[in-house]
């Protein structure tokens, strides 16, 4: 088992990634509860997997448990969702001393994140991450929320877990397409400022898609330290934090035009907006075309899909729509979008000022 840290003073937690850690999970966890009591929120897919694993686990802690199980799938990070779990923790009679334990991807970690922030004036919350994209990004960090019908993620908290289990033996039952999307954000890392990183993901990458343990290890532990480092650095994400979202502008544009559902899922439409990104720093001279194309060569070579068009699936992209989808993303600055560009793998930065017209033919040639 490796541990990392995500320093934020008296909020500080661990991070371990290992094997066999949901088995473990009632003796790693004991320490940072404040009573022996936990709420586990789960969806019917992991449910059916892991529940059982986890509640025995407890039991073998002594502590005591309640759960609940939600449909599995982007659809359960709603108002409607969000309010039946408050309404069952409380019917549970929850009291700010229980601790929330979070058992499932990013939709189940961001959910009940968000229900820890708010319910009885804030909980503890405890993420056990069962997928790539949870493991790399969305369980480390603390950003938690819903989707609303205005746009993915509007609605949420900074409320940062207790600790994060990330057991790298719940991946092999993940499915392929699942796998590859999470792979999505962990190719961003190196992206954004770890050009070794990306090398190596070029070279090892299929190993680690293929179950190879120590690939996998290697490549959550690099991740979740590069985010443990932006997040101590910068955790409401008034500078820095916001280069971890390269490629989700464009990114939730996608999303957004295919319903959230399961023609494009969030870590697909990040490898799209993360080549369209790219595309737009070449288009505007600041990152050499080679390496824009050796960003989609590599996402391409692994699997997944970075050109709209191809998409199974795909609507007729519509320029304008995606353009307006765009306009409400959440990094706005007096109405302006902020996007993420790079100068290069390896070399991610912001910028506030981009040419709308480039953005514009950028977007339309990858699109029509
Ligand atoms: P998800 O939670 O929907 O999980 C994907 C699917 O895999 C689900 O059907 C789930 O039931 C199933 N599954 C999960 N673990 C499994 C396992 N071990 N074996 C078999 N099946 C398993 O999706 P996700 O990709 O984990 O997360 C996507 C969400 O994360 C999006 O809502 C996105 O906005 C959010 N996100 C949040 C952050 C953040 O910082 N909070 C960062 C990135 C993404
Ligand atoms: N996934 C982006 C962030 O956590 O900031």
């Amino acid at each position: 088992m490796r541990t990392l840290t995500v320093s934020l003073a008296d909020r500080s937690y661990s991070i371990h990634i290992g094997a066999g850690l949901v088995e473990r999970a009632g003796d790693l966890i004991t320490p940072v509860l404040k009573r022996p009591r936990v709420f586990v929120v789960t969806d019917e897919t992991v449910g059916d997997l892991y529940l059982d694993i986890l509640l025995k686990s407890l039991d073998l802690a002594d502590i005591r448990h309640d759960h609940a199980v939600l449909p599995a799938g982007e659809g359960t990070k709603s108002f409607a969702q969000l309010e039946s779990l408050l309404d069952t923790l409380l019917a549970a009679r929850v009291e700010r001393s229980t601790t929330l334990v979070a058992l499932g991807g990013g939709v189940i970690g961001d959910l009940t994140g968000f229900a820890a922030a708010i319910l009885l004036r804030g909980v503890d919350f405890v993420q056990i991450p069962t997928t790539l994209l949870s493991q790399v990004d969305s369980s480390v960090g603390g950003k938690t929320g819903i989707n609303t019908r205005r746009g993915k993620n509007l609605v949420g908290a900074f409320h940062q877990p207790r600790i994060v289990l990330a057991d790298i033996g719940v991946l092999d039952t993940l499915p392929r397409r699942e796998l590859l999307a999470g792979y999505a954000e962990v190719v961003k890392y190196g992206v954004i400022d770890d050009p070794a990183f990306f090398g190596w993901l070029e070279t090892h990458g299929l190993n680690l898609l293929d179950g190879d343990a120590e690939a996998r290890t290697h490549a959550i532990s690099t991740a979740c330290e590069a985010k443990a480092r932006v997040v101590a650095e910068d955790e409401r994400e008034s500078g820095r934090r916001a280069l971890l979202n390269l490629g989700h502008t464009f990114g939730h544009a996608f999303e957004a035009e295919t319903g959230y559902g399961a023609t494009l899922l969030h870590g697909e439409a990040v490898a799209m907006g993360m080549a369209v990104a790219l595309d737009l720093s070449a288009a505007i001279g600041v990152c050499p075309p080679e390496d824009a194309a050796r960003l989609r060569a590599h996402l391409t070579a692994v699997g997944l899909v970075v050109d709209p068009r191809k998409l199974p699936g795909a609507p007729d992209w519509d320029l304008d729509r995606l353009l307006e989808h765009m306009g409400h993303d959440k990094k706005l600055l007096d109405g302006r979008v902020t996007y993420v560009l790079a100068k290069g793998i390896g070399q991610a930065y912001l910028c506030r000022d981009t040419d709308p017209d480039r953005v514009r033919s950028v977007l339309a040639a990858a699109i029509q």
